[in-house]
């Protein structure tokens, strides 16, 4: 149906992958090992070393080797964007080398290229859930200084090889996952007895000062180029109108505006003088800290959207929910999915708003979709009405976003094409258009299948939207 929806002219519609959760080829041409190569059940599910069993990321769809057919499929539905991230691995087997590894380089020149082929833009993340190994075991992950030098050097040689190719890009992955998976964001394990907000907050400053170099470091060598934060966003609404509930709902979204507050503001806000004190955090911070960070902010502010949830000042006894890193009270008036995720379209738009209010800066819907178990038919066809109808809410409350007044560059939704789970580490929960014949087991053929929602989307492209 044809409606009156207006997007941008330029709007980047397309889809979100992530390097671990696609390629494979986990040791070929010297990369090395990252820590989702660990990660054998999903990033949320320790033990991490599973010897013996089979680590679905060492495969993964291999993407790795058949990117040109995927590619191809994406430039079929018209997509103007893709996002995936860079193996740090690849380039950095082991995190601490002084140069940078051609072959790896060269795998991301041959991907970008076939891109370009297509006049699909790149959206290109530099670290995903999968940092090196090398950096955890040698230096303790990201509550070591080291790690900025480490990091801004990987930058560098990535935007000097990319530069005519590359204009999007994006530092860390939902930056806000250091405060659920310190392992999975930081790399690090914290101990009994330790701080934890002390470890927490010193690697969320050292990736502060890290993306702000790597701001700095974008903006010197890619003329034009654009340098985005990523959070895991999804508004906490009061549970009640109780005003210790609302207090409490604030409390939660600051805990992830945190992060955008100081990579799009420039300095920490006056909030943290509390928590700080609270939690005995003592951050090291220097006064050059201070000034890369005001001086290297943000161009824009991208964002996974997938559920909201509800914040309680006295949860006990209220039935709790899961997904997308954080818990919350469960929301009465919301439907979930088949893992507990609730659907909430009116929500993207909420923090949409929310996000825009807070900072004026062009905002980027990074990540947003469906993950739903998948039938093939007899016949292959796979009818995935549940996929569109969640995708189409969402969008249209995207567009109503815009019609409220809000700057957003595109929407990528997220797996375009099947892909494994980070929480899970599954391959059954599918998120794409196009479906990946790979079991949980690991077994299948790897053939690529459309589904019913490949054509929809295709058509929400065409249409800049007017489909909806
Ligand atoms: C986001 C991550 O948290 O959610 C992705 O950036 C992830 O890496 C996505 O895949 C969906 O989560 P899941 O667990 O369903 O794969």
């Amino acid at each position: 149906k044809q409606t009156d929806m207006q997007f941008p002219e330029g709007f980047l519609w397309g889809g979100a992958i992530a390097a671990n959760q696609v390629e494979g080829a986990y040791q070929e041409n010297g990369k090395g090992l990252s820590i989702a190569d660990i990660l054998g059940n999903g990033i949320f599910n320790p033990p991490y070393e599973h010897p013996g069993k089979k680590n679905p990321y060492h495969e993964a769809i291999d993407f790795y080797h058949r990117y040109e057919e995927d590619i191809a499929l994406f430039a079929e539905m018209g997509f103007k964007a893709l996002r995936t991230s860079i193996a740090w691995t690849r380039i950095f087997p082991n995190g601490d080398e002084e140069t940078p590894n051609e072959a790896g380089l060269q795998f991301y020149d041959q991907l970008f290229d076939c891109m370009r082929k297509y006049n699909i833009e790149p959206v290109v993340t530099l670290s995903h859930y999968e940092m090196p190994l090398g950096l955890v075991k040698d230096y303790g992950g990201w509550r070591n200084r080291k790690l900025i030098e480490f990091f801004e050097r990987y930058a560098i040689a990535v935007f000097k090889r990319y530069k005519d190719k590359v204009k999007y890009w994006i530092a860390f992955n939902e930056i806000n996952v250091l405060l659920h998976i310190p392992f999975v964001g930081g790399g690090t394990v914290i101990e009994e007895g330790e701080n934890k907000k002390q470890i927490i907050y010193q690697m969320a400053h050292y990736q502060h000062v890290a993306s702000a170099l790597a701001a700095k470091a974008c903006h010197e060598i890619i003329p034009g180029s654009q340098m985005g934060c990523m959070i895991a966003a999804g508004p906490y609404y009061p549970h009640t109108c109780h005003p210790d509930d609302i207090l409490t709902a604030m409390e939660m979204d600051r805990q992830v505006y945190f992060f955008t507050d100081v990579m799009a503001r420039g300095y920490y806000p006056t909030y943290v003088k509390r928590w700080f004190k609270e939690y005995d955090v003592e951050l090291d911070l220097t006064a050059e800290d201070e000034q890369l960070l005001k001086q290297h902010t943000v161009d824009y502010i991208s964002f996974s959207y997938y559920k909201s949830r509800c914040a309680s000042a006295d949860p006990s006894g209220l039935e709790m929910v899961s997904g997308n890193l954080a818990m919350g009270v469960k929301n009465p008036y919301l439907k979930a999915s088949e893992w507990g995720w609730q659907i909430d379209p009116t929500g993207l738009r909420f923090t949409l708003n929310q996000l825009y209010d807070r900072y004026q800066k062009p905002l980027f819907i990074v990540e947003n979709g469906f993950g739903a178990v998948d039938t093939v038919e007899e016949d292959q066809s796979i009818h995935d009405d549940y996929r569109i109808s969640y995708l189409r809410d969402h969008m249209i409350e995207a567009g109503k976003a815009i019609e409220d007044g809000v700057e957003l560059l595109g929407f990528l939704s997220w797996g375009p094409i099947d892909i494994v789970s980070a929480s899970t580490g599954e391959m059954k929960k599918r998120y794409g258009y196009i479906y990946v014949d790979k079991d949980n087991e690991g077994n299948g053929t790897l053939r690529r299948i459309k589904k019913k929602s490949f054509d929809w989307y295709k058509e929400v492209i065409a249409s800049n939207g007017a489909s909806l």
